[in-house]
């Protein structure tokens, strides 16, 4: 029988892009559970709904009793959570969910995990932990880099990784934490910054950059990170941290102008706003420990990764418009409203 593995979040951007990543490299059997928030889509996994190694629960990691059940019900060999609140900015207006679902959802099911005996528990985390660099010359985090974390996002991701890290520690339970940098790719949410300015560009609508847009991200192709992920999952040492990443820095600014020029549109689209509150300067990730101890390499081009990116945008217009509308639009238009006001 194959093994059984449960994907928490399966349903936003880097967890579906992980689950079509499975299917097409393994042959475990993968539960999907996931409480379809405004990030939550199951149109991201359309072609691969009637897999018979795939299956979808619609469940909340907040609730532990239907957490219960689900464990009740199958015997999972693993489990890999993507789940989270995800967005800077909604940490900024809306903190509590963010500690609801990241700290103590993981909480619940890192125990779920633990009564149950799974064989590995992976916790997706990120370089926002590790807080911000200030200079060009700060050298990229390592997984030994301090734990300092500067936004409300951050901070909760850092609590659920080091919850994790704790339950190896306390209850000798196998765990790995991976801590990638910035993915783009398909299904990406249009809250964050890449698929933010290509669905704004492609209708001729400002762009908004915080600040002087001169912060760095450093960005990797979705698929690199479910590589990583798989790695780690498969050969990682128990209780090891691995940094993914693709050395691959780029101010926002000029992120902004390759998309407009790839798009073939009028830097004049570019507005500068207001800035994110603690916004960090930049984020750099080493990832030479997954590297030698694990043979990762990142295969995208980012050019011409940005590009096919781009293309998909464009051809999943409804898709786009679909997450673009109802509530969601509306809390988003209020708090770009907001800094485009200055208020
Ligand atoms: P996303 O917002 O696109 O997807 C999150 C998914 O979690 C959604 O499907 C949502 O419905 C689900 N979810 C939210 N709350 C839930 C709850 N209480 N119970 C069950 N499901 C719930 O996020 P993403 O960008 O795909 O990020 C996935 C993971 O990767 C997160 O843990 C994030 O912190 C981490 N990460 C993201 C990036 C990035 O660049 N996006 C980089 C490094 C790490
Ligand atoms: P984002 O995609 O929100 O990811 P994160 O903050 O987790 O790195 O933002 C990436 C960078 O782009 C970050 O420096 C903030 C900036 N940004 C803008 O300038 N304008 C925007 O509208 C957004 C969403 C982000």
């Amino acid at each position: 029988m194959n093994k059984k593995i449960l994907i928490t979040g399966g349903a936003g951007f880097i967890g579906s892009n992980f689950i079509h990543y499975l299917l097409k490299n393994t042959d475990y059997e993968i539960l999907n559970l996931d409480a379809l928030t405004y990030a939550g889509n199951l149109e991201n996994l359309r072609n691969v709904k009637d897999d018979k190694r795939y299956g979808f629960i619609k469940c909340d990691i907040r609730i532990k009793d239907d957490l219960k059940k689900v464990f009740a019900e199958n015997e999972f060999y693993g489990v890999i959570n993507f789940a989270a609140e995800s967005h800077v900015d909604r940490s900024i207006l809306e903190p509590a969910v963010f500690i609801d679902t990241n700290v103590k959802g993981t909480l619940n099911l890192l125990q779920m995990s633990l009564e149950a005996r799974v064989s590995r528990f992976l916790q997706i985390s990120t370089d926002e932990v590790y807080g911000e660099l200030e200079n060009a010359e700060d050298k990229p985090f390592t997984e030994n880099s301090q734990i300092k974390p500067n936004s409300p996002y951050a901070a909760s991701k850092a609590a659920s990784d080091l919850l994790a890290l704790s339950f190896m520690r306390t209850y000798k339970m196998d765990v790995i934490v991976t801590r990638c940098s910035n993915n783009y790719g398909p299904y990406q949410f249009p809250e964050k910054l890449i698929p933010l300015i290509i669905y704004k560009a492609l209708k001729n609508e400002k762009l908004p950059v915080y600040g002087d847009g001169l912060n760095v991200r450093d960005w990797i192709h979705v698929d690199d990170h479910s590589k990583g992920v798989l790695l780690a999952f498969e050969k990682g040492e128990s209780g090891s941290v691995y940094n993914i990443g693709s050395r691959n820095e780029k101010k926002n600014i000029d992120l902004v102008k390759e998309i407009l020029s790839m798009l073939n549109r009028s830097e004049n689209l570019i507005e500068f706003v207001k800035d994110r509150p603690g916004h960090d300067r930049r984020y750099a990730i080493n990832p030479s420990k997954i590297e030698k101890e694990l043979g990762f390499f990142s295969e995208h081009d980012f050019t011409k990764s940005l590009k096919e990116t781009i293309e998909w945008y464009k051809n999943n217009s409804p898709w786009v418009e679909d997450c673009t509308s109802g509530a969601y639009m509306e809390y988003y238009e209020k708090n770009y409203k907001h800094k485009m006001e200055g208020e």
